[in-house]
C-alpha cells in the first residue's frame, strides 16, 4: 500500500516489473535523476544492489542529485566496515545513511523480511512506518527494530549469518551421521527431520531440510539430493563473521567449524584422492536406530541453543567495542520471523535477554544453561559414535567442547602462557602474586 517509485539500471527489468504490478501504487524511473525527482523530500532511497563495489558506485551516481537532508538505505550485505566508511563520507554531504540487514530471501523479499537497520536514530525514526510496514510479524508484531548506532545493522546480519552458517553446518552433520552411520534413506530422513520440526527444533531451516529430502529430480526420479554436488560455495558473510569474532577475541568455534568444513568441501576432486589412500574405521551401527536418533535430536538442540549463544556473546562484545547499543532482546524479537534462522527457540532466547538484558552468555540463563546441560550425556554418546564411525563432526564436537571449556574454571592456558614467556620472553601472571613476571627458563636448576 505505499507510495514508491523504482529504478533498475537495466530499463528492461523495470519494464518487465511493471507489467506485473498491476494497481499498486508503484511509479517507474527510468533514470536516476528521474527517480530522485519522483521521490518526497526529504527522501528516503532504499538501495538494493550486491555488496561491495557495486554499492559505492550507486552512491556515487545518485550524489550528485540528491539534498541535503535526504536518507539512503543499503538494503544489501555489506561489510561493517564498508558501511562506517559509507555512513561518514555521506554525513559530511548533510546525508543520513542507515545499514539495513535484510534476511529472508526471495520468499522474504516478497512476503515480509526480517529487518536490522542501524545508523543515526532519528534517521531510523523517519523510516520506521516503512519498515514496519515491509517487515515480517511474528504475532502481530512487525519483524525490526533500531539495532544501534553506525554499522550496527549491517553488524547484526553479519552474525546472522555466522549462526546460519553454525546451523546449516550442525545439520549436515546430523544428515551425515543418519546418512552415513544409520544408512538412512532420503525418504527416511525427510520424516527424521519433518519429526523434530514438530518439537523445541521447530524452524525455517529444520522446515526446508525435510522438504529438501523428499524432492525428486524431475528427469531421473532419483532424490534430487543425491545428484547435487558435495561442494559447499559461500559469499563470505560467515567468515567475515568468525573474522571479527577473532579480532574481537569472542570465541565462536561453531561458527568457525562451519566456514572451515565449506572449505573442506570445496575441496572436492583432493578429498576424493585421499579417500584412497587414507583408511578410516569400517562403519557398522549395532543398536538401536530409535535411540540414536533421539540422541542425534538432543545433541542437535543443545549445540543450536550453543552457536546462538556464540552469536549473541560476540553480538554483545561488539556492541561495546563499536559503541553500537545493541539490545539483544530486540535482535532476538526481528529474528523470530521473517530471516533464515528463525527458530522456535528464539522465544526462549528472547525471554532470556527479557529477565536479564546484560546476560553475558546465553549458556548462564538458568532455563536454556539447564536444557543444555541435561542433553550433555546424549550428546557426549553422539560424538563418541561419529569418531567411532569416522563421520567428521566438527559442529557437534566443538560445540560440545566450547560447553566444556565455558563450565571449566581452570583451564590449562598457564601452560601457554609458559611456554610463551619461554621461548619469547612475553611474561606471565602469577595466581599467588599481583604485577608481571618473566623466568629465566634456560637457566639450570
Ligand atoms: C539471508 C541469507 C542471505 C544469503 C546469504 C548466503 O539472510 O537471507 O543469509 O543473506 O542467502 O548471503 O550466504 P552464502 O552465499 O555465504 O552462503
Amino acid at each position: 500500500g505505499l507510495r514508491v517509485a523504482v529504478y533498475n539500471r537495466t530499463e528492461a527489468r523495470t519494464r518487465e516489473f511493471m507489467r506485473q504490478v498491476g494497481a499498486r501504487p508503484i511509479i517507474p524511473a527510468y533514470s536516476l535523476p528521474q527517480l530522485v525527482e519522483l521521490v518526497q523530500k526529504p527522501r528516503a532511497i532504499l538501495i538494493l544492489v550486491a555488496a561491495g563495489l557495486p554499492v559505492d558506485l550507486v552512491l556515487k551516481e545518485l550524489l550528485p542529485y540528491l539534498d541535503p537532508g535526504d536518507l539512503l538505505m543499503d538494503g544489501g550485505n555489506s561489510h561493517f566496515i564498508d558501511t562506517n566508511r559509507r555512513s561518514k563520507a555521506l554525513a559530511r554531504k548533510g546525508l543520513s545513511f542507515i545499514g539495513l540487514g535484510i534476511s529472508g530471501g526471495e520468499e522474504g523479499a516478497r512476503y515480509g523480511p526480517s529487518l536490522m537497520p542501524g545508523g543515526p536514530r532519528k534517521a531510523y525514526d523517519r523510516v520506521e512506518p516503512l519498515l514496519q510496514a515491509i517487515a515480517a510479524k511474528v504475532n502481530g508484531e512487525p519483524c525490526v527494530a533500531y539495532m544501534g548506532a553506525n554499522s550496527a545493522g549491517h553488524y547484526v546480519k553479519m552474525v546472522h549469518n555466522g549462526i546460519e552458517y553454525g546451523l546449516m553446518q550442525l545439520l549436515a552433520e546430523t544428515y551425515d551421521l543418519m546418512k552415513r552411520g544409520l544408512g538412512l534413506t532420503a525418504e527416511e530422513l525427510a520424516e527424521v527431520y519433518a519429526g523434530w520440526n514438530e518439537g523445541e527444533l521447530a524452524s525455517y531451516l529444520m522446515e526446508i531440510t525435510a522438504r529438501i529430502f523428499r524432492r525428486r529430480d524431475d528427469e531421473t526420479g532419483q532424490p534430487l539430493i543425491d545428484l547435487i554436488a558435495d561442494a559447499a560455495k559461500q559469499k563470505g558473510t560467515g567468515k567475515w563473521s568468525s573474522w571479527d569474532a577473532m579480532d574481537l577475541m569472542v570465541p565462536t568455534p561453531t561458527i568457525d567449524a562451519a566456514v572451515a568444513m565449506r572449505g573442506l568441501s570445496s575441496h572436492r576432486t583432493e578429498r576424493q584422492a585421499a579417500s584412497l589412500v587414507l583408511r578410516g574405521p569400517q562403519l557398522s551401527f549395532k543398536g538401536q536406530r530409535q535411540t540414536f536418533l533421539q540422541r542425534l535430536r538432543k545433541a542437535l538442540y543443545a549445540s543450536t541453543i550453543v552457536t546462538f549463544a556464540q552469536g549473541l556473546a560476540q553480538l554483545r562484545e561488539a556492541s561495546v567495542a563499536y559503541n553500537y547499543g545493541v539490545n539483544l532482546e530486540a535482535v532476538a524479537q526481528v529474528w523470530r520471523g521473517g530471516c533464515i534462522i528463525r527458530a522456535r527457540l528464539l522465544e526462549d532466547i528472547r525471554a532470556a535477554f527479557h529477565a536479564r538484558s546484560d546476560l553475558p552468555n546465553l549458556l548462564l540463563d538458568p532455563h536454556l544453561g539447564r536444557e543444555v546441560v541435561s542433553r550433555t550425556s546424549d550428546w557426549r554418546k553422539v560424538v563418541k559414535a561419529a569418531v567411532d564411525w569416522g563421520i567428521p563432526t566438527p559442529g557437534l564436537m566443538v560445540s560440545l567442547a566450547y560447553v566444556d571449556g565455558y563450565r571449566s574454571a581452570w583451564l590449562p592456558a598457564n601452560l601457554i602462557q609458559a611456554q610463551r614467556d619461554y621461548f619469547g620472553a612475553h611474561t606471565y601472571e602469577r595466581l599467588d602474586a599481583e604485577g608481571t613476571f618473566h623466568t629465566d627458563w634456560q637457566k639450570e636448576e
